[in-house]
């Protein structure tokens, strides 16, 4: 199983005194040092960490897999469309939320999707829907010509904490399991933690984990080195 490093809040740190530091670059560069197979940001619409900038210097400067997640805008578009990251995962994104809190409506807005990613496939992008783990939703995935889900693994992680995580365990074995017998690649990935992430290993087919809150929030005691070490020795 791969990790991602989703390093957006380095650029929340950095944001809290609109100057440079900590360095983006710099966390990604120790991420992939560290073993990580890839480095994940998500350019929201408010740019309320990663900005624009920062997205063109990672592509630029890193010489590694880079996963871009994006709302499924005409402007997040035209930015894939310029940059050409290795990937692309489609994101909800709603302005209040704290962070992305639920998967994408891909059976709902079918139609709206399937072409949104034509342009991204024919780039050469890959292209991941980021949905809760139900088989309407895979099979709308699939539909749609993604190559791979993110399974949303916030509902487990939450039940996962009160000790209650066997029926959100199940969603996710299953849907899994359904997206790989449907051809599709599976990532997973929201709330995923030290303490948590070792029944990933159960679920079969992950191809990747996107993690980024409790490695950030590891790394201000252990350095982020460590802590990237430290999960790839879970998963
Ligand atoms: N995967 C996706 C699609 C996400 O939107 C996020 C959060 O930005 C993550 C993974 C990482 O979640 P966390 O920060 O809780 O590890």
């Amino acid at each position: 199983m791969l990790l991602g490093v989703n390093i957006d809040h380095v650029a929340t740190l950095r944001n809290a005194r609109g100057e440079n530091e900590p360095s983006v670059i710099e966390a990604a560069k120790i991420c992939i040092n560290a073993g990580a197979n890839g480095i994940t940001t998500h350019l929201r619409e408010d740019r309320r960490h990663i900005k624009d900038n920062d997205v063109y210097s990672l592509k630029k400067n890193l010489n590694c897999r880079l996963n871009l997640e994006m709302a499924a805008t005409e402007e997040m578009q035209k930015i894939a469309l310029d940059l050409l990251p290795d990937a692309c995962c489609i994101v909800p994104e709603r302005r209040q939320e704290l962070t992305t809190e639920g998967g994408l409506d891909a059976f709902t807005n079918k139609e709206y999707l399937s072409n949104f990613v034509k342009p991204l496939l024919k780039a050469g992008i890959e292209v991941s829907l980021f949905i809760t783990p139900d088989e309407t939703q895979i099979k709308a995935a699939r539909e749609i010509g993604a190559h791979f889900v993110e399974l949303h693994t916030g509902a487990f992680s939450n039940a996962f904490s009160k000790n209650n995580e066997e029926f959100e365990f199940k969603r996710l074995y299953n849907a899994a399991d359904l997206a790989h017998n449907l051809g599709l690649n599976v990532n997973a990935g929201h709330g995923l933690n030290y303490t948590n992430v070792h029944k990933m290993k159960e679920v079969p087919y992950l191809h990747e984990l996107n993690i980024g809150h409790s490695i950030i929030a590891k790394s201000v005691f252990v350095g982020l080195d460590n802590a990237v070490k430290e999960m790839l020795k879970l998963i």
